[in-house]
Parts: structure tokens; C-alpha cells; sequence
């Protein structure tokens, strides 16, 4: 059987570490890494939409010297003809020697592992999880505070359906002393499941409020996220919960002046532009390192050692 990653926990926390310091040699020694996976091929296969998740893949394979193949909507591939995603995965996986894939299926990559003969990636399953993301958040707040522990993270914003979230929360609950403070409406609060499988069996505490205004103060890190419209049922809760918060010069004033401000992108309005300018904003550096842990992980699954 193959080395799937399908949900963070597929990975301990010394192996994230491996990943992360592995990802800090390719930033610092890009050219040792330029062959490493010459003549290997990773298959992206979408099922929705994306930017930054699928385009960091590829990137991230053909600076490993490899290259890449696969779709980026279900639209042009069999899947419209009524192919199941099994099928699908199986017929790539006789091609590709590593599959990166996103689906709004809850659960889908998972399934679809069953059919693979090669490595498959959860590039995210509908409001479920991103692991892929939390490597990357990882990687940025560990570049940013020099440390995985003893901090306290706000979660804003959709909790309920934002997938980075859940894996982050995930993880981070696995790191010593973590304080999670979590900001959002009644209606987008973080599921259950969440709450129960890493908060509460782990002993952790946390705190859930709506008011950001008064919790910013005592944040080390702010988790920025998109309501998710495409997971509502109905237009009109989306609509009212859209512009629950938004983040300004002026609501950062209260902030420590070492927050760092993460998001996983793409953001709507959740942060206005002014905020980009502020030292404190990380997201942009986010957007990098997400090629880089996705080529640190490419090498472990491929189990390549440069
Ligand atoms: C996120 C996702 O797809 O879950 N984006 C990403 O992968 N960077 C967040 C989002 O879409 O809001």
C-alpha cells in the first residue's frame, strides 16, 4: 500500500518537524533539490476550483525536475461522462507516480485512496479538511515565531466549513500550550467533531466568543478566514454572515505589535488591501511557503533523500 496523506494526523508531529526542516534546507538551498525527482510525475486532479493549492503543486514538482499532468475542473475529465472517482483515480494513478486531489466531496480522497497504486494527497475534501494547508501554516508560523508551541492562535471567521481550520486546529493541538480562542457567529462555529476528536479528548482548553475587538489583544497569531459560500445552503444566511468581520488598520490597533497575521486565501473582504502593508501581515508569505513544504512532502511520499 502506498503512503497516503489524507488527514494531518497521517503524519506525527516528527515527521511535520522533519517536513518543516526539510522545507527550510529547499528555501536556503534551492539548486541541491533541482533533479531530485527527474522523470517522476505528479498527476493534479480538481474536482474544484483552486489557485494556490494546485498551482503550488506543480510548481513545487517541477522545481524537484519532475513534471506534471492532470485537470483542474471535473468538467473536461471522464467524471462528466459518469465515471466514478475511483475509476478516475485508478486510471491516473497508472500514469502518475504521486496524485495531489481536491473534491467537494467530504471523505472523497479517502475513498478514492482505495483505488490508487501510487501516493495520494487530500489537496481538500469539501468543508472537511486541507492537511496540505496546515503544513504550510505550519511552515509560516514556525518561520515567523521560531516556535510550534506556547502561543495563542484566533481562529475568525468560518470555523464551521473552513477545512484549514479543522486540520490546523488539528495539529496544532498536538503542539505543548497552545491557546485557541475561537471567533465567529453562533451559526459558523467550529463543528463538534472538531471540538471533541482534538480540543476536548487532548484536555485542551478554548474559548468561543464573536467579538474579535476584545479577544485581539492577547493573540500571538490571528487566522484569517473566507465565509464559505459555495458550502451554504442558501444564499441568504450567506449574505448575512458575509461581512461578520473584517479586518482594518484600526482594528489592528490593539494588537501586539509581534501578531502575525495569517490566512490561507483566497480572501473576499474578510481583510481590507491597507492591512497587506502592515509588517504584522503574513499571508503573502504564506502563498510561498506553500511550495516549499508541498516539495518537502513530495520527497518523503516519493520517499526520494536528497
Ligand atoms: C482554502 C481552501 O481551499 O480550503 N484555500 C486554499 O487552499 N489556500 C481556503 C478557502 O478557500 O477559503
Amino acid at each position: 500500500m502506498p503512503r497516503n496523506i489524507i488527514d494531518v494526523t497521517d503524519l506525527t508531529i516528527e515527521e511535520i518537524n522533519q517536513l518543516i526542516a526539510t522545507a527550510e534546507d529547499i528555501l536556503a538551498h534551492p539548486a541541491k533539490y533541482q533533479d531530485a525527482c527527474a522523470h517522476k510525475q505528479l498527476a493534479t486532479l480538481f474536482f474544484e476550483p483552486s489557485t494556490r493549492t494546485r498551482l503550488s503543486f506543480e510548481s513545487a514538482m517541477l522545481a524537484l525536475g519532475g513534471s506534471v499532468l492532470g485537470f483542474s475542473e471535473a468538467a473536461s475529465s471522464s467524471t462528466a461522462k459518469g465515471e466514478t472517482v475511483g475509476d478516475t483515480v485508478h486510471t491516473v494513478s497508472c500514469y502518475a507516480d504521486i496524485i495531489a486531489m481536491r473534491h467537494p466531496k467530504e471523505g472523497a480522497p479517502f475513498a478514492a485512496a482505495q483505488f490508487s497504486e501510487v501516493p495520494i494527497i487530500n489537496a481538500g475534501d469539501g468543508g472537511h479538511n486541507h492537511p496540505t494547508q496546515t503544513l504550510t501554516d505550519l511552515l509560516t508560523i514556525r518561520r515567523e515565531k521560531g516556535r510550534l508551541d506556547n502561543f495563542t492562535i484566533g481562529f475568525c471567521g468560518d470555523l464551521k466549513f473552513g477545512r484549514t481550520v479543522h486540520s490546523l486546529v488539528n495539529a496544532l493541538s498536538r503542539y505543548e500550550n497552545i491557546r485557541f480562542v475561537l471567533i465567529s457567529p453562533m451559526e459558523l462555529k467550529l463543528p463538534r467533531y472538531v471540538k471533541e476528536e482534538a480540543l476536548k479528548k487532548r484536555g485542551i482548553p478554548y474559548e468561543q466568543t464573536e467579538n474579535l475587538e476584545t479577544v485581539m489583544p492577547r493573540l500571538d497569531i490571528l487566522y484569517m478566514t473566507r465565509v464559505q459560500k459555495e458550502r451554504f445552503f442558501n444564499e441568504e444566511d450567506y449574505l448575512r454572515l458575509k461581512d461578520s468581520y473584517i479586518l482594518t488598520p484600526e482594528k489592528l490597533e490593539p494588537a501586539k505589535p509581534d501578531l502575525s497575521i495569517l490566512h490561507p486565501l483566497p480572501r473576499v473582504n474578510e481583510i481590507a488591501v491597507a492591512v497587506d502593508k502592515d509588517p504584522r501581515a503574513a499571508y503573502w508569505k504564506q502563498v510561498k511557503n506553500g511550495k516549499f513544504i508541498r516539495m518537502a512532502l513530495i520527497l518523503k511520499l516519493l520517499d526520494i533523500h536528497v
